[in-house]
């Protein structure tokens, strides 16, 4: 019978200890012994195999158990060393932190729908697990590509691509938007989601950029317009449950939630909810200024840190002030997304008349996103405990405005549970 083997990210093998295991490489389709059972594994192992760019070594199924015994002792050796170090969540383990935070710079979160078994792709996809990335073997090919998906992804993994690849993955975005053009609302949705992503992440990268803001300007518009027409299925252009939070994401998120409740208020297109729906991708923009560690710190932040977050918002009003093609009504969710009716929101402590239309409505869409969307050390909310949630607060939001955005998610969410 023959040997099947299963992969085992580089970094789970700790220098200086000795594996019970043989670790193979592969090489086309074969597996190669690389280092028999009983050696120590030494430095300059792992420094070739890095060198050599090779991210995963190989097990034999039949090492299961011992692949097994070997992780767990590893663990409870880092934790006796690290302890808590704050981090009330996943990680325990300063270097699973780096690591961590390592993936989301150098990856972009894409969506599986994207892939139909049959398609093909210039770009590895990898699966993201466990704070690891490894690349998706569900396709055949030629060694250079294109590769071309053999089989679904497994659906309960994120899949990423590398940043590099990010061009790549545009074309092909743009490839599947045009043969979606006419076709099923659902693929349209799908790929202009991706698009916008991608949008928002490079303004994200460079805010300064003109083209950039031109780019988002078209994404947005294309947003719109598919909500208008398709009113009653704006939940397929919503969020997959994601696995993590990020800010491309999030803003993605916020944005057809706001021209989607804004289409609700009866709002018109131009220029309301194109200037809404700019607003709300580019609400966040500020935290690019901010240390990335803290936006994605697996924990809760250190009052000082939070300060730190807080100046997301002056960071992003500043920067985007610039852009003189941005309006004041673009500029205004930017500005008072995190301001609460109440006075007790931030930065400026603003109160009720002092917050305007467009402000209210990103105040609202933003914090429901955030509950509902999973971050490291804590669960997702619900789409009922959120709203709950936002109601239990509902002096510090615009009374109208919230009820309009909780029948509107009543209705889509109902509608969700009759296609299912
Ligand atoms: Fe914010
Ligand atoms: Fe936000």
């Amino acid at each position: 019978m023959a040997v099947e083997y299963f992969p085992v990210p580089l970094k789970k093998i700790v220098v200086d200890t000795v594996p019970n295991f043989d670790l193979f490489i592969r090489q086309k389709d074969r597996y190669v012994l690389y280092r028999k059972a009983k050696f120590k594994f030494e430095h300059q192992a792992l420094n070739n195999l890095m060198d050599n760019r090779i991210e995963s070594l190989y097990v034999s199924k039949q090492d299961l158990e011992n692949y097994e015994r070997y992780c767990g002792e590893i663990r409870q050796e880092q934790e006796k060393i690290y302890g808590i170090q704050g981090y009330s969540g996943a990680f325990v383990d300063p270097v699973e932190v780096e690591r961590y935070h390592d993936i989301l710079n150098s990856y972009h979160v894409v969506d599986h729908a994207m892939f139909k078994p049959g398609v093909e792709v210039s770009f590895t996809v990898y699966y993201h697990e466990d704070n690891d990335m490894l690349p998706a073997e569900d396709f055949e090919g030629k060694p250079r590509g294109p590769w071309e998906l053999t089989r679904r992804f497994a659906q309960e993994k994120e899949i990423m691509i590398r940043n590099e690849d990010k061009t790549a993955y545009r074309d092909f975005v743009r490839g599947v938007l045009d043969d979606a053009m006419g076709g099923p609302p659902a693929q349209q949705a799908v790929a202009l989601r991706e698009m916008s992503k991608i949008v928002i992440k490079d303004v994200m990268a460079d805010p300064r950029s003109g083209e950039g803001i031109k780019q988002t300007n078209e994404a947005v518009g294309s947003l719109v317009e598919f909500i208008l027409d398709n009113e009653t299925s704006f939940y397929s252009l919503m969020k997959i449950q994601g696995h993590d939070y990020y800010t491309y994401v999030h803003s993605m998120n916020v944005c057809t939630f706001s021209v989607a409740l804004g289409t609700a208020m009866g709002l018109p297109q131009k220029p309301d909810l194109e200037q809404l729906g700019m607003g709300a991708i580019l609400h966040d923009v500020g935290k690019s200024m901010v240390d990335p560690k803290l936006i994605n710190k697996p924990g809760r932040l250190t009052e000082e840190e939070f300060r730190m977050m807080k100046d997301h918002v002056t960071l992003g009003y500043n920067m985007l002030k610039e852009h003189h093609s941005l309006s004041d009504e673009v500029l205004e969710p930017v500005a008072q997304h995190h301001e609460k009716l109440t006075g007790i929101g931030y930065p400026y402590g603003l109160k009720d008349g002092d917050i305007g239309v467009f402000g209210r409505i990103s105040s609202i869409v933003d914090i429901y996103d955030a509950l509902t969307t999973e971050r490291s050390y804590k669960k997702a909310f619900s789409p009922f405990e959120a709203l709950s949630f936002l109601s239990k607060t509902r002096d510090d939001y615009d009374t109208d405005i919230l009820n309009k955005f909780i029948i509107m998610l009543g209705k889509q969410i109902e509608k969700e549970a009759a296609v299912k």
